[in-house]
């Protein structure tokens, strides 16, 4: 069984696109609706945030979707089948994956997949010492952009991509539609998608899940600031934005936005951003999904809907495609 050191040497870290990274980030802030990607909330400290959100009463879905896997485990497991190679996408704590861990039978890999560099190899290394017998391969990286997995010592006899939690609802119905492309490539032929999504429902419900009263939520968004000072050189000061999250319900999306309290000029490396008061940064769409909506979607990428999952309130559902 690996130790924490020899299991940080398994991790695959994909190169820093630095440049890349900045030039995105200003022309997002360049854009007339100026936006930071939800990505960036996601330094060791936004991770910790996010484990205490899914520990909000407010906060359902996490929960909801736990509930679900307990409930159907077994039907989960028996459809995934023995000796799979696990690929998980925003793997974060590596908690939900337990649930299926102890259920496959003579699992080939687990490969979580998290930009949160830290936060994964925590997770990892806990999961490897939990499950000595299960090879674990983090792979640190973005990836909404190219990135290699690593092999795995025992030879898969398929490859199902586990995307829990509804991150697929944080990117635009394009970007979702590209990332789900790229796990039908790295499904491979003969290959599935266990994948979590929140669904529609009442303004009231969302809203409070996404303002919760303790303002965790809110710290989260403002942290996305913080991270952006560090890892850009920026001089954003927190205390000039506030939270907002709100419903739209045309667009069936909560958006999360920073408001900027006053006008003010923030400096990111040699970049100057003008920002006026009032005027708002989106931080992050969450998408909320209608089944039929969702399986039309994943039909275009080449995966077929085998059987889906929901709770008894039909919150939130886990569904399973596969493709040839
Ligand atoms: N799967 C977990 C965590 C969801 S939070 C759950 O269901 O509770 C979203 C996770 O996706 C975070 O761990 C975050 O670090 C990761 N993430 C977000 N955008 C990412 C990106 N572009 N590339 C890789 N990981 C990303
Ligand atoms: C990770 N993702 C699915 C969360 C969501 O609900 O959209 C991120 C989050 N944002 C605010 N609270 C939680």
């Amino acid at each position: 069984m690996p130790d924490s050191v020899e299991h940080a040497a398994y991790l695959t870290e994909q190169d820093d696109a630095t440049a890349d990274e900045f030039a995105e980030l200003i022309d997002g802030l360049n854009q007339p609706l100026k936006t930071i990607s939800p990505k960036y909330f996601y330094d060791e400290r936004g991770s910790q945030l996010f484990e205490r959100i899914t520990e909000l009463p407010e906060y359902y879905l996490t929960r909801t979707e736990l509930s679900i896997m307990d409930r159907h485990i077994g039907e989960m497991a028996s459809l995934i089948g023995p000796t799979a190679s696990l690929i998980e996408f925003g793997s974060g704590s590596s908690q939900k994956i337990r649930i299926l861990l102890a259920h496959l039978v003579d699992l080939a890999a687990y490969v979580p997949v998290d930009i949160s560099r830290e936060h994964l190899v925590a997770s990892a290394d806990a999961l490897a010492a939990d499950y000595p017998d299960i090879e674990v391969l983090p792979v640190a990286a973005d990836f909404t952009q190219p990135f290699e997995l690593p092999g795995p010592a025992v030879m898969p006899v398929r490859n199902i991509v586990y995307f829990p939690g509804s991150t697929i609802g944080n990117f635009s119905p394009e970007a979702a539609l590209d990332l789900l492309e790229v796990m039908h490539h790295e499904a491979g032929t003969g290959g599935g998608l266990l994948i979590g999504i929140d669904l529609r429902k009442d303004r009231g419900t969302l809203e409070r899940a996404y303002n919760d009263a303790g303002g965790v939520t809110a710290e989260f968004n403002l942290n996305v600031l913080t991270h952006l000072n560090r890892a850009f050189g920026a001089d954003f000061d927190r205390r000039a934005f506030r939270h907002l999250a709100e419903y739209n319900d045309r667009d069936g999306r909560i958006e999360m936005y920073l408001v900027s309290e006053k006008d003010q000029t923030v400096s990111i490396g040699n970049a100057k951003v003008a920002i006026a008061a009032g005027e708002r940064i989106l931080t992050e769409h969450s998408h909320k999904y209608d089944l039929q909506d969702f399986g039309a979607m994943t039909a275009r990428v080449g995966f077929r809907p085998v059987r889906h999952w929901t709770d008894a309130d039909e919150m939130f559902a886990v569904c399973f495609f596969e493709r040839d």
